[in-house]
């Protein structure tokens, strides 16, 4: 491991296993926060995989309330495990919301908990988040981020860190460097950027060389996300971002070998049959904690991402996508009538 990510861009062996790279950074792999698909269930199976250093949960919403510990653990039940998946990887609490009194007691809360850190969300486009003045609407308020983020960071223990991630901007990206500066000015320990702004949704490409400019101005580690799908993207993303901090999101869940190939270029790819018992164990884990009119959905919506870098993936996916029964989807893919219990 060498250094965070600070000053101009270091030559020398790339920390993530490429030759010619010149980013400087820790060469860090951090598992993406997926409202509604990433769930606690599925980091358990994906950081059982290897190559994952942290994951973060999803967001946990702060209105003008208190939140009961039991919202902080229900989505991330990690936090009965000392902070970690059972894997043994650490997982960092997600917070949003834009009132910096409300943000900062909940995040005082959540730290008596022990996450390995807390997040907080400048990112999210929901329509209904936005219209709170949530998530990535924020990316118009550099002042109230700054707010935000120095209430938080004031009101959780020094030993906790504290990051944020953020997208490119809002409508634009005119903003970044004012939208990071403030964060890392009111004390925030990382960023996370997703190289997009709202406005771009989801739609390729990622404008990841965006991210250097935000590199080369701050102090503390940046983390270049969006649009890695495979080892070559994350190359290239780290020779545009300058960053060797990556965080993978959709990639990681098409592909659950992805960060152990971005490690080891040209190792050979996650067998299917590896991946078979991970999906049975993930079908265990929502049979426990789905319920049951659910829980054939969670299963095909995993595999509908698998279809992208595999081909078992795709004909499975074509053979089961009519059926909503867990017991009946359980015989079709894994042969097994009844589905198995967690461990
Ligand atoms: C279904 C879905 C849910 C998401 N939920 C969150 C979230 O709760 N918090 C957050 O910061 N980002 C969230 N994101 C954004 C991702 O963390 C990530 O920034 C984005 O997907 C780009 O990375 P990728 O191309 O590797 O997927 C979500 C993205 C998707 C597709």
């Amino acid at each position: 491991m060498i250094g965070p990510s600070a000053g101009p861009p270091q030559a020398g062996p790339h920390p993530l296993g490429g030759s010619t790279a010149v980013p400087s950074g820790r060469g860090v792999i951090l598992l993406a926060p997926m409202e509604g698909l990433l769930d606690h269930m599925l980091r358990d199976v994906l950081t059982r995989v290897g190559g994952i250093d942290r994951c973060v949960s999803e967001f946990i919403r702060i209105t003008d309330m208190l939140m009961p510990n039991k919202v902080f653990t229900r989505i991330v039940p990690e936090l009965l495990n000392g902070g970690r998946t059972p894997a043994g990887v650490p997982v960092r609490a997600q917070l949003l919301g834009s009132d910096p009194v409300c943000m900062a007691e909940n995040a005082a809360k959540l730290a008596a908990l022990g996450p390995e850190g807390i997040d907080l969300n400048f990112g999210c486009p929901a329509k209904c988040v936005n219209r709170h003045r949530g998530g990535a609407v924020l990316l118009d308020e550099p002042e109230l981020i700054a707010d935000i983020v120095g209430a938080v960071r004031r009101a959780v223990p020094a030993h906790i860190p504290v990051s944020a991630k953020m997208r490119l901007g809002y409508l634009d990206a005119s903003r970044t460097l004012e939208c990071a500066l403030a964060m890392v000015g009111a004390g925030a320990d990382e960023l996370v950027i997703h190289a997009r702004t709202k406005l771009d949704g989801y739609k390729p490409p990622a404008y990841w060389e965006r991210i250097a400019e935000v590199r080369a101005a701050v102090a503390v580690p940046v983390v270049a996300n969006g649009e890695i799908w495979t080892a070559a993207d994350a190359q290239t993303c780290i020779e545009r971002s300058g960053c060797s901090d990556l965080m993978l999101g959709r990639g990681m869940v098409a592909d659950p070998g992805l960060a152990l190939a971005i490690r080891s270029p040209g190792a050979e790819p996650l067998p299917w049959g590896q991946l078979l018992p991970l999906m049975q164990d993930f079908f265990a884990l929502v049979h426990q904690h789905v319920a049951t009119r659910h829980q054939a959905g969670r299963l095909k919506q995993w595999l509908h991402y698998l279809r992208r870098r595999y081909p078992e993936a795709e004909e499975a996916y074509q053979r089961v996508r009519t059926i909503n029964a867990p017991d009946e989807l359980a015989l079709a893919l894994f042969g097994a009538p009844h589905i198995k219990e967690a461990a």
